[in-house]
């Protein structure tokens, strides 16, 4: 074994960066051992450093990122600063300096990653970040690496904890969205500003990153339709109840059926209880991949927290470091294929949605004819009636989203539907 040690910085030193810093202390001989040399902390750089928590060196914290990532006898910078800047600058100036970079943040590889690879490319170094997805689940690596030679067609899971700790919630003690956010906030689960994670950006970032991967194509942030989960009711939920259903907010990336384009979208959705993913509770994180050869494969686990997180941020720092001693890089970005986006009108998928309607002859059929006329099968319809009021159920067949903004539209202009109460995708069948 080598005895020179590899040197890493580490750039934050929060929830994430600090069991990072612990686990590379307790763990030092076996991390050397797998890569075949020592591994050394050489810096710390943090924004506050009266806030470095027990068991982090202190000597070795710094305020000055920039001056760390540019000493030159760095091998590896670990990133866990999350948002655009000033992690961006940080990392192409590490590669520039000749490191290589793991990083938890998906943000920044979502919004940059292209342009992220590009440089680690230009400087022969690795860029990892399989702490981005999913926390300790392990998912860019298969996906970049076990998977590389099959053909992967769809990616469908659940990869925001919070939300889906919020959503659990909600199912099982039939509370609104506001009490079980509030819930949520309480133990920990949700942030004093929880909008990266109710409102879906969080897990956009995600899908962008795997959509990308999964099909060796580029996949901006900008192309994932995205909605959240602050309008999702407690009617919504015991209206899934009543169909066999739960509500999870899914992260959906498939390809086309004719192979030529690919889609990535993240919304709330009515899921069969009989799906695994169903029985995904609290703050986990499940994602389903289907490819042609391997089939159906679930990866189950924390999506967050500081030690899932930082497992996942050292099984890239050794694979990174293995790297560099044997002289290599890792895979670098696969966009090959060029597949072009597709906007989310022309996803296909079934729906279910509530009307407030009038309860007098003909406004069934009404409402039936709106669905004829915009190619809109419907499967099953369900009429509660009260005081000459009706609430109307309806689930559709597989229909172009496009399709279904045109009846619903329409459905908005008759004068016997009083409100479009909600909308909702049905998933997992
Ligand atoms: N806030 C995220 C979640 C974890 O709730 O899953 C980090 O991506």
């Amino acid at each position: 074994m080598r005895t020179r040690p590899l040197k890493v910085a580490l750039l934050g030193c929060g929830v994430v960066g600090s069991e990072v810093a612990r686990i590379m202390t307790t763990h030092a001989d076996d991390l050397a051992a797998r890569i075949g040399a020592p591994v050394e902390l050489a810096g710390i750089a943090v924004r506050r450093p009266d806030k470095v928590r027990d068991g982090v060196p202190a000597e070795l914290v710094t305020t000055d990122a920039t001056a760390l990532v540019k000493r030159g006898d760095i091998d590896v910078v670990i990133e866990v600063i999350g948002g655009i800047e000033p992690a961006r600058g940080l990392i192409t100036t590490a590669f520039a300096h000749g490191a290589s970079v793991v990083s938890a943040n998906k943000a920044l590889v979502a919004a940059d990653g292209a342009a992220l690879h590009a440089a680690a490319q230009e400087h022969g170094a690795d860029l990892y970040y399989e702490a981005a997805v999913a926390g300790a689940i392990p998912l860019v690596r298969p996906l970049r690496e076990s998977l590389a030679g099959d053909k992967v067609n769809r990616v469908l899971g659940i990869v925001n904890g919070t939300t889906n700790f919020i959503l659990d919630k909600m199912d099982g003690s039939g509370a609104g969205y506001s009490e079980a956010l509030d819930e949520a906030t309480a133990l920990g689960y949700a942030e004093a500003d929880p909008t990266a994670d109710v409102e879906g950006f969080d897990a956009a970032a995600k899908a962008a990153i795997l959509a990308g991967i999964a099909f060796h194509t580029r996949v901006r942030l900008d192309d994932v339709h995205r909605e959240g989960i602050t309008e999702v009711t407690a009617a919504d939920i015991a209206s899934a109840k009543r169909m066999g259903c739960t509500v999870k907010l899914l992260a959906i990336c498939e390809r086309a059926a004719d192979g030529a384009s690919v889609t990535a979208r993240v919304h709330p959705a009515m899921i069969p209880l009989s799906h695994p993913l169903a029985s995904v509770r609290e703050a986990y994180n499940a994602v389903f991949v289907e490819a042609d050869a391997a089939g159906q494969l679930m990866f189950y686990g924390p999506g967050a927290g500081g030690s899932p997180t930082a497992s996942a941020v050292l099984g890239d720092l050794v694979a990174v470091c293995r790297n560099k001693l044997a002289g290599a890089t890792g895979p670098g970005e696969s966009a090959y294929t060029r597949l072009p986006v597709s906007p989310m009108g022309d996803v296909v998928t079934r729906y279910h949605i509530s009307l407030d309607v009038a309860d007098k002859p003909g406004v069934l059929a009404q409402v039936a004819t709106v669905f004829a006329e915009h190619g809109v099968s419907i499967d099953t319809v369900r009429q509660q009636g009260k005081d000459g009021e009706a609430s109307l159920v309806v689930v559709t067949h597989r229909a172009a989203d496009a399709a279904l903004s045109s009846t619903v539209g329409a459905l908005r202009e008759l004068d016997t539907v009083r409100g479009v109460a909600s909308i909702m995708r049905v998933e997992g069948e």
